[in-house]
């Protein structure tokens, strides 16, 4: 079980909190997806004997792709790996690309899940974020792609601008509720050095809002989104039944993938590798095959045990003693177990079946709660 993701390394326009690896000038998408298509040949054997489960186009913006372009890179795919017939196919798109043309062209290439981008219905807030939709776009955007027949329609939301209060978080909610759609991915608004709201915040232009509001956003969401029936599977991410990502689920499982394009990670269970985040390095490096493409790191034992606790712990499946024990030595082993007593006491972290979860009140304190487990 493992999974590919592509990096789409293009955008039309920068958003003001986003420092993910892109490029707004589109003049090299030819040459890029070549590149990317070299790269599925190159790395046919980074996981052998293994069943591809999950095919993700993420980004950037994959719905920039032309039909021809994501048509050539599944094609090598399905024809370099052995990819399951029933393989999660998910796509990243941003509302003002989803038109008629562009949803019956990703029927055609049977992708079966689409995230959207919403980040937030409040028309306002969008311009300040430099989204290039409007809210009411982006409803109609989920709304054309259910009518073309997309079920599993997952979108992304933001909180904790300024914007954000209680009272329009609520409508938020209910809005993508009453949306329909089966998951939503929801992150708390996280103000990036090299971004421009990074520069504001620095100048003073800008203003971040403090962690108990952030806290109190993020225990209505629970809420009003438990009662609708989601499960709230991942800190980030609430799914109905059945429609939790596969993709990043088996990340989070610690299971093993490619990834595809500038800046994309890769991970075979002993070793991570990360591909250069720059277009015209990568393409270069790609065709001359001189030089490394991406740079690796070993991981050591200690390093895959944090990073298991940091994952799993995130997740409705926690950690599990078992895989625990199975895994890692017996000194690590006991030091978890020690060290995890005092959240067990403070109401943190649940334990049940050999299995050790958060609390909702250990759900707003994850990453400090995962830093102190480390080995
Ligand atoms: C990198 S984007 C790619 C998807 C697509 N381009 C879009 O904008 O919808 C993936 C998601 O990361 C989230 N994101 C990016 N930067 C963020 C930030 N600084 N704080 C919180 N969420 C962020 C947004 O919700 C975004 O939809
Ligand atoms: S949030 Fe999405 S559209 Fe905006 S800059 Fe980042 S990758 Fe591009």
């Amino acid at each position: 079980m493992s999974g590919i993701y592509i990096h789409i390394p293009f955008c039309k326009q920068a958003c003001n909190y986003c420092d993910f690896h892109f490029s707004t000038s589109l003049l090299n998408k030819d040459a890029l997806v070549k590149s990317i298509l070299t790269e599925i040949d190159l790395r046919k054997n980074y996981l052998p004997d293994k069943t591809i489960e999950t095919i993700y186009f993420g980004g950037g913006t994959p719905s920039l792709l032309s039909e021809k372009e994501s048509f050539l890179i599944l094609e090598k795919i399905y024809k370099l790996y052995n990819v399951s017939k029933d393989a999660e196919i998910t796509f990243e798109c941003n509302p003002d690309d989803l038109l008629d043309d562009k949803l019956r062209e990703l029927k055609r290439l049977e992708v079966n899940r689409l995230s959207i981008g919403l980040q937030s219905f409040n028309e306002e807030e969008l311009v300040w974020m430099n989204r290039a939709h409007t809210a009411k776009e982006s409803e109609f955007s989920v709304k054309r792609a259910q009518d073309k027949g997309f079920e599993n329609i997952t979108i992304d939301l933001i909180y904790g601008s300024k914007f954000s209060n209680i009272t329009n978080w609520k409508k938020t909610l209910d809005k993508a509720i009453v949306l329909d759609v089966k998951h939503i991915s929801s992150y708390n608004l996280t103000i990036e050095e090299k971004t421009k709201l990074g520069h504001d915040l620095k100048a003073k232009k800008e203003t971040a809002i403090d962690d108990e509001k952030s806290a109190e956003l993020f225990l209505e969401m629970i809420d009003r989104l438990e009662k609708h029936n989601f499960v709230h599977y991942e800190i980030s991410n609430f799914g109905k039944e059945g429609y939790f990502s596969i993709h990043n689920s088996n990340y989070w499982k610690g299971k093993h993938y490619i990834g595809l394009g500038p800046s994309a990670h890769s991970f075979d269970g002993m070793s991570r590798q990360w591909n250069v985040s720059n277009n015209n390095l990568y393409s270069k490096r790609i065709s001359e095959n001189k030089e490394a493409y991406f740079e690796k790191e070993i991981l050591t034992e200690k390093e895959r045990f944090n990073e298991y606790i940091l994952t799993s712990l995130r997740t409705i499946w926690g950690v599990e003693l078992g895989y625990l024990k199975s895994n890692f030595n017996d000194e690590f082993v006991k030091i978890f177990l020690k060290q995890v007593e005092l959240f067990i006491q403070t109401k943190t972290i649940a334990v049940n079946n050999q299995t050790y979860t958060l609390t909702e009140k250990g759900k707003l304190l994850a990453d400090k709660i995962a830093s102190e487990l480390f080995v």
